[in-house]
């Protein structure tokens, strides 16, 4: 029997639907998105991190510090909002940006899409890098010491000193200043928060609202 046709029409099949999912679903979804906010006031979803940043974006990569966090705020799961993590649900708009995505899978340490909101301060940054029993006591976070240098003190201490609390400094005499690579990954994380608006994720206080709103109107 000859059966040539029946293996075609399989594997067209099989062709046919991976395309129709893959590439024509996904692109119908999400193929249309634009960065564009507002043309009128020139708003856009904010641009792929650049400068110092982008170079912290890379050493957040090859130090994986995605095997524990997470940069994606769900509403699936119910709590991220009330966990402080962000205002609203990510959604696929607020990537488009990127020129890659460090979503993450795995949340053993908090969410970072707003960590920059978060912790503002740039030392606490640091101080958390070097070690982050210093200022969040019993984290499980690994530390990060090579991200910094022990140096002798000559003359003045040096303003890029850490400011370390005493049980924490490496000896009389010397100073722990931040490599290139701390600096970077503390100006990433500062990079880190949402502050627009987009229509197809409101913020969530504004559902409560709306939700509140559609229940008085049917009380009445
Ligand atoms: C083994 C898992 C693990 C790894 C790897 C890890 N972290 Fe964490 N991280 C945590 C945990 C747990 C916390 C919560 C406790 C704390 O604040 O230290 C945390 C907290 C944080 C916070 C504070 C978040 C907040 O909401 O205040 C920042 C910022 C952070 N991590 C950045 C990083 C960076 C940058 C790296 C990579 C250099 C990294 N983490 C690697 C587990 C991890």
């Amino acid at each position: 029997m000859n059966r040539g046709p029946f293996i075609f029409l399989g594997v067209f099949l099989i062709v046919a639907t991976s395309w129709t999912f893959v590439l024509f679903k996904a692109n119908q979804e999400v193929g249309q998105l634009s960065a564009v906010l507002d043309e009128d006031l020139g708003k856009y979803v904010p641009g792929n991190t650049v400068g110092a940043a982008a170079h912290g974006k890379e050493v957040y990569q090859e130090l994986g510090c995605i095997s524990c966090h997470t940069q994606q705020v769900r509403v699936a799961s119910g709590m991220d909002i009330e966990r402080g993590w962000g205002e609203r649900q990510s959604v696929a708009r607020d990537y488009i940006n990127d020129h890659k995505a460090l979503i993450g899978n795995v949340r053993i340490g908090p969410d970072l899409s707003n960590v920059g909101a978060r912790q503002k301060d740039r030392n606490w940054h640091l101080l958390h890098l070097y070690n982050p029993q210093i200022n969040s006591k019993g984290s499980n976070m690994p530390a990060y010491p090579f991200l910094f240098d022990v140096r002798e003190i000559v003359g003045e201490p040096s303003s890029h000193a850490l400011d370390l609390p005493p049980a924490f400094s490496p000896g009389e005499g010397l100073e722990v200043i931040p490599t290139r690579k701390a600096e970077s990954l503390a100006s990433y994380m500062l990079s880190l928060k949402v502050d627009y608006e987009l229509k197809e994720a409101p913020k969530s206080n504004e559902i409560m609202a709306e939700e509140l709103a559609v229940a008085l109107e049917g009380a009445q």
